[in-house]
């Protein structure tokens, strides 16, 4: 269970605010360059830390020569192929203008559940270009076809400098879901760091064996069963994978998540909040709720508030006379930011931060209106609503973070109003242990005449978690047949590295999920892939780009050889500056396609029957 940290946990992460982060936006981007240019051979991830002796990076930046500046004008990134298939891609070939790297970087093969990192480089000029075939081989049928194996068609990578730098994938004589012969579907660019490109399928789309060609022909179809991402359909990607995950328990299987889901916005707060909004926003601006579910996520950390008698969500932290560091006025850029933290704080030398700070973000009943709004338009996906951290800020006086709590009345006046959330769970009996439920219990049938057909309900679970102001649990005894549960009933290892180290927290996530996820039917993981500002950094922070960064390696390290088996997966990819590129759904559809345990075809034999659990 998360710890209640304030002072840690507040600090967040945001994109897209004008203010303060183009400063840092390009520290970040010089600092990846320069701090450690990759071996072409052997790329390792980009570290981002500045040097301690200059912590803003400012005096770094001025001494900088033009020779480093020009590194920027090159377009480089790194192709991130993650083969979550039980096929081998196979090298055909390719050409490129310009690029001095491109061909010689790619692999000749690409082995199935192997990821590579192709670094791509251009001059940066329009008629930059490159390609480069693969083909997707089944192998194990040399009789037949004489050690080539067999060729189930084409894609294609490619680099184009117009309009770019750009990259994309063509499907040219290989489809996939959601993706026919000829399509292209170009990937989000990120400069200098991994551009992710996911193909998954069921280990048994593979296990066709010798002499039976004609058979196997029929029994491969990569319209249905590849899955390309980006490519795959963010808004309806769960009733897309039904026929493959329909046997599923919840702790068989991983969902995208999001961190603070809430801010996304400011819609009120304390004076620091207001004099820099992206110290508690943890997405960006236009990654609403509803947004991040359309773009895959379905899990929320949703933190409600009272906020002047009104249900917000909610990012506040306890300050208990911390200690700001001096000359922050001396900052460029932050001048007037440190006037405000002197209204806030202590004398001129030792500025002391006391009390609450933080801001409100999306107001909950605005939540409820795009959860309503998206499960009538999309059946067959299920969310889960986890509701903690809830505080009155209308008595913040004097109150601590215990004691600012909401009390059992107020939790029940919250659920009241969640009671507008459609498609509860209300099938669902009270004491059920909800990560043993299968999706096929979890989605009831659209049509209740066909009850193990493919097309299902939406449902959304609404998890309390938390305790009241006399360290109770909040109880959810009047709610429970409105679909509400307790955090007992979806138990989720979840445990934060409480570091702002990109490194220190990959490290701190794998290790606990070694020990946490050992077979695929332990309890569920929680992967906390965020960053988390020490309160100095929160005042000056580069707090955006942190997220995004931390975003960029998730692919690369969790795919890394090794690190996830098919016991071993995280249930739950919790993130900050959740997007709409599809990439942290990607390595998750990785993980539902390849590593998950099969299911039997539905509706035939073996299949499970819907049941109401009692
Ligand atoms: C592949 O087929 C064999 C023989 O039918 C079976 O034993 C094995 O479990 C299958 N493997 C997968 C991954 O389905
Ligand atoms: C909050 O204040 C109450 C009353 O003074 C005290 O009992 C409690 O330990 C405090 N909690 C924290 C987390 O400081």
């Amino acid at each position: 269970m998360r710890l209640l940290n304030p002072f840690l946990t507040a600090l967040a992460l945001t994109a897209n605010n004008a203010q303060a982060a183009p400063l840092f936006d390009s520290l970040t981007t010089f600092f990846s360059h320069l701090t450690s240019l990759p071996p072409s051979s052997q790329p390792g991830h980009l570290d981002l830390t500045t040097p301690s002796t200059d912590p803003t990076g400012l005096s770094t930046l001025s001494s900088l020569g033009s020779s480093a500046k020009s590194v920027l004008s090159k377009s480089q990134a790194y192709l991130l192929v993650i083969n979550a298939s039980p096929f081998l891609l196979r090298k055909q070939g390719g050409h490129s203008y310009q690029m001095p790297s491109w061909d010689g970087a790619f692999p000749n093969e690409i082995q199935p559940g192997e990821s590579v990192r192709v670094k791509v480089e251009a001059k940066g000029q329009g008629d930059d270009a490159g390609e480069m075939a693969y083909t997707l081989v089944q192998e194990g049928l040399d009789v037949i076809t004489e050690g080539v194996g067999l060729s189930w068609g084409d894609i294609e990578f490619q680099y184009r400098g117009r309009d770019g730098p750009k990259l994309q994938v063509q499907f040219k004589t290989l489809a996939a879901v959601g993706a026919p012969v000829g399509s292209v579907k170009v990937l989000e660019w990120h400069q200098g760091n991994n551009v992710p490109f996911v193909l998954s399928a069921a280990p048994s789309a593979g296990n066709l064996s010798a002499g039976v060609t004609s058979m196997a022909l029929k029994t491969f179809d990569s319209a249905k069963q590849l899955v390309a991402s980006p490519g795959l359909s963010t808004a309806g990607w769960m009733r897309q994978g039904y026929e493959r995950m329909h046997c599923l328990q919840l702790r068989e299987m991983a969902l995208p998540g999001t961190h603070n889901s809430g801010m996304s916005l400011l819609t009120g707060g304390t004076p620091l909040v207001r004099a820099r909004p992206e110290s508690v926003q943890c997405h960006a601006s236009h990654m609403t709720v509803g947004k991040q579910l359309e773009a895959g996520a379905r899990w929320f950390d949703i933190r409600p508030v009272i906020s002047k008698g009104k249900w917000a969500t909610g990012h506040y932290t306890f300050f208990n006379g911390i200690p700001l560091p001096s000359g922050l006025d001396k900052v460029p850029g932050l001048g007037d930011l440190a006037k405000e933290i002197g209204k806030i704080g202590g004398g001129d030398d030792q500025k002391l931060m006391d009390g609450w700070q933080g801001g409100n973000g999306q107001m909950i009943a605005d939540i409820i209106t795009e959860l309503n709004d998206f499960t009538s338009k999309n059946p067959g996906e299920l969310v889960v609503v986890n509701l903690g951290h809830g505080l009155d800020t209308d008595h913040f006086e004097g109150k601590n973070e215990t004691q600012a709590r909401l009390s059992q009345e107020q939790w029940e006046g919250l659920m009241t109003e969640l009671l507008r959330v459609k498609n509860r769970a209300t099938h669902i009996g009270e004491n059920i242990d909800l990560s043993q439920q299968h999706l096929f219990n979890l989605l009831p049938p659209l049509d209740p005449s066909q009850p193990n057909g493919p097309n299902r309900r939406s449902t959304v679970l609404l998890v309390v978690d938390d305790k009241t102001p006399d360290n109770k649990f909040v109880s959810v005894d009047k709610f429970k047949h409105e679909g509400f549960f307790y955090r007992g009933q979806l138990a989720v290892f979840d445990s934060y590295a409480n570091t702002n180290k990109l490194n220190d927290m990959i490290n701190d996530q794998f290790g606990k999920m070694e020990r946490h996820r050992t077979s695929a039917d332990d309890g569920m993981f929680l992967l906390s892939w965020t960053l988390t500002q020490p309160v100095d950094k929160m005042i000056t922070g580069t707090i955006v780009r942190y997220a995004e960064e931390a975003n960029r390696a998730l692919g690369e390290k969790l795919w890394a050889r090794g690190k996830m088996t098919r016991g071993r997966f995280p249930n739950v990819v919790s993130v900050d500056a959740f997007e709409d590129d599809g990439e942290v759904l990607g390595v998750v559809a990785g993980i539902n396609w390849w590593l998950a345990r099969e299911c039997p075809v539905l509706g035939g034999d073996g299949c499970l029957k819907f049941n109401l659990p009692s």
